[in-house]
């Protein structure tokens, strides 16, 4: 227990120190570059975040595994897995919209055991601890409890660069919209997981997305009592692209429409 509270302290500082450099930067001036995909942007803001991010950790844990967006893996013999998203919603906060954040996930063995996401924008912070529920500023969440589809309100993400393939995220897209069910798109993987929840989405689903997107979120939602899979309804993995990310009244249903197996009436 002395150790996770150790290793909470150095998340809450990471993650605090990364939104420090977001809130520096938001609306003022900086540096843009692009990596594959014309709009896959990366910003100074995101480098100079991940290097405060990475210096916590290391300061405190130097002999722990790190797998960053923007540096890559800084490989170690350890039990112990950061995993590091310095700024989710990086084209947001490029043209000043306040839906970005910092996400930082805690493996061990192969378990995510903390994480937190903070949106220093809207002073949003949610974290949750393998166990002990989810929290947004220190208030415990849950998801919401509707129980069908056609009444919900989801939220997805498309990849930078779209890939057409069946059921892909055009096709489920339309699925949804042509029913009139509403299908939000923040532009923030990792909010949109902490934001099913915090109840105010029953489904969040996305086709290709990286470790650090969703490592601190998919924690969050099965700790706020949500579920998540992958598209097959497999146990989630973050180092596999697909996530369903639900209050879980709604998943078997969501799977079934992913599939179309089901129609939406
Ligand atoms: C992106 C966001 C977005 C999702 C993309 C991600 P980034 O992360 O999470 O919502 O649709 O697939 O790459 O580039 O802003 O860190
Ligand atoms: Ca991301
Ligand atoms: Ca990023």
């Amino acid at each position: 227990m002395y150790l996770c509270n150790m290793l909470k302290t150095t998340l809450l500082n990471a993650v605090e120190a990364g939104a420090m450099e977001i809130t520096r930067f938001f609306n003022g001036e900086f540096k843009v570059s692009n990596k594959e995909g014309i709009n896959n942007l990366v910003t100074e803001a995101d480098h100079a975040a991940e290097k405060a991010i990475i210096n916590i950790i290391k300061r405190d844990y130097p002999g722990h595994f790190i797998l960053s967006e923007e540096s890559g893996e800084h490989i170690m013999d350890s039990e112990y897995k950061w995993i590091i998203d310095p700024i989710d919603g990086t084209v947001n906060f490029a043209n000043g919209i306040p839906i970005c954040c910092v996400s930082i996930g805690l493996e061990k063995s192969g378990e995510m055991i903390l994480g937190a996401v903070y949106n220093p924008i809207m002073q949003e912070m949610f974290f949750a601890q393998k166990g002990f529920g989810a929290s947004l500023n220190d208030h415990k969440i849950s998801v919401s409890s509707k129980s069908e589809v056609i009444k919900s309100c989801l939220v997805t993400g498309f990849p930078y660069n779209y890939l057409d393939t069946k059921n892909g995220p055009l096709e489920v897209f339309e699925r949804f919209i042509r029913k009139g069910v509403p299908v939000r798109r923040l532009g923030s993987a990792a909010i949109d997981l902490c934001w099913v929840a915090a109840g105010r989405f029953d489904g969040f689903y996305e086709h290709d997305l990286n470790a650090w997107d969703s490592a601190a979120g998919y924690l969050i939602v099965e700790e706020a009592g949500g579920m998540v899979t992958d598209f097959d309804g497999n146990k989630y993995s973050p180092y596999q692209s697909k996530i369903l990310a639900t209050n879980g009244k709604i998943h078997a249903e969501m799977l079934d429409i992913i599939h179309e197996r089901k129609q939406l009436v």
